[in-house]
């Protein structure tokens, strides 16, 4: 059993954590919900003993693991008393391969190498390492070519890369996850779930955080409600959860949930994919031809590795592509990212921590950097002479606030850095990068992963407000197939990386999910 009591974190004034006191039991499933911000992984990080809580003057309360007072304070500590942890951003060496990663600070060694120089001199053996992180995978159905490094892997891969390595503690009590399935689909969340619900079986304790308050209904055996750090309810699934109940408690009201009232779709194409390829690793798209249609909002979806994700990194010449895509009626030089950004094209990745973001510049600054690079914007003082171009302070400064203010981004100020922001937030800051620039087409990657229930119904406002207030072209490119029903004029359904249907928001869920599987 693990209690926690009156844990309270401050990070130089702000207070992320006000006195929580939490008790999990073994075996038992305890689920965290909030708003971005409220301080969920701020309390898994103090459990986890993640440096950056020393670093920033530490916390104060006390936790117990299994009577005894644990104190914590490098994940080191944590790890000796069975505390494994599911980071909310992937906590992966990029340059090392899965079963590296997976067996990171636990490789088998030569048993007579390891008598005569003890463990930490041992020689690694390297066949037995990796056969038994291949098993650890195998037992979670993943399959990843030992020699691709994980910097080159989807986000979906790379969680259940994560998750092998935490499950394969021997030692584990309890698994702390961050917003585990944000990156993955239905099929990935449910073989997640289920791992979560055989390690609890095992007497396993869990944490889990997530948005997805459906799946927390499922499988928690409780659910804690976090609100500006302070814990403001709990529920027992002995007592039967309510969605609406949770919902409220986690924003302190009702959310409207945003839908598109009348579609802009013109019936002459903006763009035109040609026998278009990307060449991804892990996700491959060959052979499109299609044709977005201007003001549309088109969705983009296919079970994970089957495309959806590369088409943005294609479009703006992240990967290598093969084809054509056609602007009007002028082929787009697609290795020329300038060229693409001068033309009102820009691409908004899912994986905003790598991709995504300037994590040690302040919010205003990544809010407005893509915007400055195009010419003759809000942001640059009008000069004759466009080299002389300097940055407008106060433009930038007045768009950050307001941005600040529309998404609702939880910062000290837009002079804050973006890296000390909540997982959330972070996802806000692109957002609001995105609406900067007035783009005329605008690819987007799951802009609804990782945001709370409230901040999902403002982002996907946005995306209809650019739509229909200012004439952009929007491909969303998700596996949220009800969020994209709700918005979209039209969605594409990719299956092993060619168009395998273009459906209407109308079709049925099963539609849908028969079409990502690709059955007729
Ligand atoms: N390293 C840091 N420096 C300064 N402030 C921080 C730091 N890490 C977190 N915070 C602040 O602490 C608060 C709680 O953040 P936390 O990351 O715990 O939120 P969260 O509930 O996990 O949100 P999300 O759902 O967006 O992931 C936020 O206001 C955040 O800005
Ligand atoms: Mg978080």
């Amino acid at each position: 059993m693990i209690i926690l009591k009156n844990i309270s974190k401050k990070f130089g004034n702000h207070t992320a954590l006000n006195s929580i006191s939490l008790t999990i039991g073994e075996g038992e499933i305890h689920g965290i919900a909030g708003a971005n911000g409220s301080g969920k992984s701020t309390l898994l990080n103090i459990l986890f003993g993640n440096p950056v809580i020393r670093n920033t003057g530490g916390y104060s309360g006390d936790i117990f693991i299994h009577g005894r007072k644990a104190v914590i304070h490098i994940p080191k500590s944590s790890s000796d008393y069975g505390i494994g942890m599911i980071h909310q951003e992937f906590a992966l060496i990029p340059d090392m391969s899965a079963d590296e990663n997976i067996a990171l600070c636990r490789e088998k060694t030569y048993a007579l190498t390891e008598k005569i120089f003890g463990k930490n001199f041992a020689l690694i053996d390297r066949r037995r390492t990796r056969d038994a992180a291949n098993h650890i995978m195998e037992s979670l159905g993943i399959h990843i070519e030992s020699n691709l490094r994980v910097a080159h892997l989807p986000v979906n891969l790379k969680q259940f890369i994560a998750i092998a390595r935490e499950i394969s503690k021997e030692n584990l009590s309890l698994l702390m996850l961050d917003e585990p399935t944000s990156a993955l689909n239905r099929n990935d969340s449910e073989m997640l779930l289920n791992t979560v619900k055989k390690l609890s079986q095992k007497c396993c304790s869990v944490l889990y955080v997530s948005h997805r308050i459906e799946e927390m209904m499922n499988i928690c055996d409780a659910i804690t409600v976090l609100r500006d750090g302070k814990n403001i309810a709990q529920y027992h699934k002995k007592d039967e959860f309510d969605l609406d109940t949770i919902s409220t408690a986690i924003v302190g009201e009702r959310t409207v949930k945003a839908v598109r009232k009348a579609s802009q779709r013109g019936s002459h194409p903006v763009m035109t994919f040609k026998n278009f390829s990307v060449n991804m690793p892990h996700e491959q798209i060959s052979d499109l031809t299609m044709e977005i249609f201007r003001g549309e909002i088109l969705g983009v979806t296919s079970l994970s590795g089957h495309g959806k994700s590369a088409l943005g990194y294609g479009v703006t010449g992240f990967y290598e592509t093969g084809g054509q895509v056609i602007l009007e009626n002028e082929k787009l030089d697609i290795a020329d990212s300038r060229n693409t950004l001068s033309k009102g094209i820009l691409f908004i990745p899912e994986d905003r921590r790598e991709k995504g973001l300037l994590l040690s510049q302040s919010v205003m600054k990544n809010m407005v950097f893509t915007a400055l690079q195009t010419s003759d914007n809000y942001y640059l003082h009008r000069f004759p002479l466009p080299f002389l171009s300097l940055i407008h302070h106060k433009n930038c400064r007045k768009y950050a606030e307001d941005s600040v203010e529309k998404f609702g981004i939880n910062c000290r100020s837009v002079h804050q850095k973006t890296g000390e922001l909540s997982g959330g937030n972070q996802q806000k800051v692109c957002i609001a990068r995105a609406c900067a620039v007035n783009p005329e087409i605008l690819f987007i990657s799951e802009p609804t992963r990782g945001v709370d229930i409230r901040a999902k119904e403002i982002i996907l406002e946005t995306l209809l407000d650019i739509s229909e207030n200012f004439g952009a072209t929007v491909i969303i490119s998700s596996g949220e197939i009800e969020e994209l029903k709700r918005v979209c004029d039209r969605i594409a359904v990719l299956y092993k990386g060619k168009l395998f249907a273009v459906l209407s928001p109308e079709h049925s869920d099963k539609v849908f999910f028969q079409a990502m599987s690709g059955m007729a």
